[in-house]
């Protein structure tokens, strides 16, 4: 199998860093508290299933604290809800262009993976919610990426109700969007909803995500994760972090200013560029190559992320910095082309 790869991430060198969608500004002062208050007690195990988090996330969902699943970043959700549900030779349902790792960890399970290409709208075809004996789950990016388009809730109820199996909903960007699927999964048993500390709290580096399913699920779900899959610190961090939505509304209201104007100025360079639900934005140029553009940004420290998808094609996914940084990117842009 081809492993996944994830975008680089440069240890050395000044570059502005656009290229995996983390947050530019710090987060909020709660998280770094709580890290510092935790120090004192790392010499026991963490929580197991990190109930201080659980109670918090459980308010602001209104629903109980065993709705909820915490994982080591939302890839180690995406993973336990891959091992419990899909076996060796059975069938995972992705669209496509998507998160490339869905299909790795399809790969991971010697599972096979069928991928359903996006309409030319990113919206999604009759085949994506068709019933097969073998299909065990079903990955949907809510934004997706690189699009960073929206399935609206009403169609994802449709297709879940469709399906034989359950809809795993990734909402990792859904903190940036107009709407999200929150609220089907109580209205719907098969629908599950994973969110990512990674991107709207700034805290790609703590390694925080959680899923939001139904009890009977969630019971299931915790003999496939590891015991202590939560470290303490980041326990401490996140239940700090979404404690803090005063925080969160400003940060995405900050975003989503700065990503208006970037998509605004790409279009004015000859890009076509789609309207992102996201803190991304992914571009084609009418006439240039996306690879030379992408090489000519890395020699100028400028990194965003060229993406390439076989049967499918290329293009440059920017992230939202700050304006500072959008400015120097569309700068350099403008230079080159
Ligand atoms: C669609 C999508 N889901 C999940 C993730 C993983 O996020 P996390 O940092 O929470 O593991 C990413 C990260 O890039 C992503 O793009």
């Amino acid at each position: 199998m081809s492993g996944y790869v994830p975008g680089e991430q440069p240890q050395a060198g000044e570059f502005i860093k656009l290229n995996t969608n983390e947050n530019p500004y710090p987060p909020s002062p709660a998280a770094g508290r709580g890290i510092e208050e935790t120090i004192g007690r790392l010499r026991k195990y963490p929580d197991p299933m990190a109930e201080s988090f659980r109670r918090r996330a459980a308010e602001l969902w209104s629903v109980e604290p065993d709705w909820i699943l915490c994982g080591n970043g939302s890839d180690d959700i995406l993973t336990i809800v891959t091992r419990a549900l899909v076996g060796q030779g059975q069938l995972l349902r992705l669209p496509y262009p998507s998160y490339i790792l869905y299909k790795t960890l399809a790969d991971l399970q010697g599972a096979r993976s069928e991928e359903i290409h996006f309409n030319a709208d990113w919206s999604l075809p009759a085949a994506f919610a068709a019933g097969r004996d073998d299909l065990r789950l079903v990955f949907l990016a809510n934004p997706n990426s690189p699009s960073g388009t929206v399935v609206p809730p009403e169609r994802v109820l449709e297709i879940a109700a469709a399906l034989p199996c359950p809809l795993l909903v990734d909402e990792a960007y859904a903190d940036f969007a107009d709407t999200n699927c929150m609220s089907l999964v109580a209205r719907c048993e098969k629908i599950m909803v994973s969110r990512s500390l990674s991107k709207s709290y700034a805290l790609a580096g703590l390694r925080f995500g959680y899923l939001v399913a139904q009890p009977q699920m969630i019971a299931q779900l915790i003999k496939m994760k590891d015991s202590y899959n939560c470290d303490a610190l980041a326990i401490a961090a996140a239940t700090a972090a979404i404690d803090d939505q005063p925080w969160l509304a400003a940060n995405r209201a900050k975003i989503i200013a700065t990503r208006r104007r970037l998509v605004a100025e790409m279009r004015k360079l000859g890009f076509v560029t789609v309207d992102s639900q996201a803190n991304f934005a992914w571009n084609i140029h009418s006439h240039l190559p996306a690879k030379p553009l992408y090489e000519q940004l890395k020699r100028d420290r400028i990194l965003v992320r060229y993406m390439n998808y076989p049967g499918w094609g290329d293009g440059l996914r920017i992230s939202v910095g700050t304006d500072a940084e959008i400015d120097a990117c569309l700068e350099k842009l403008k230079t080159i082309i």
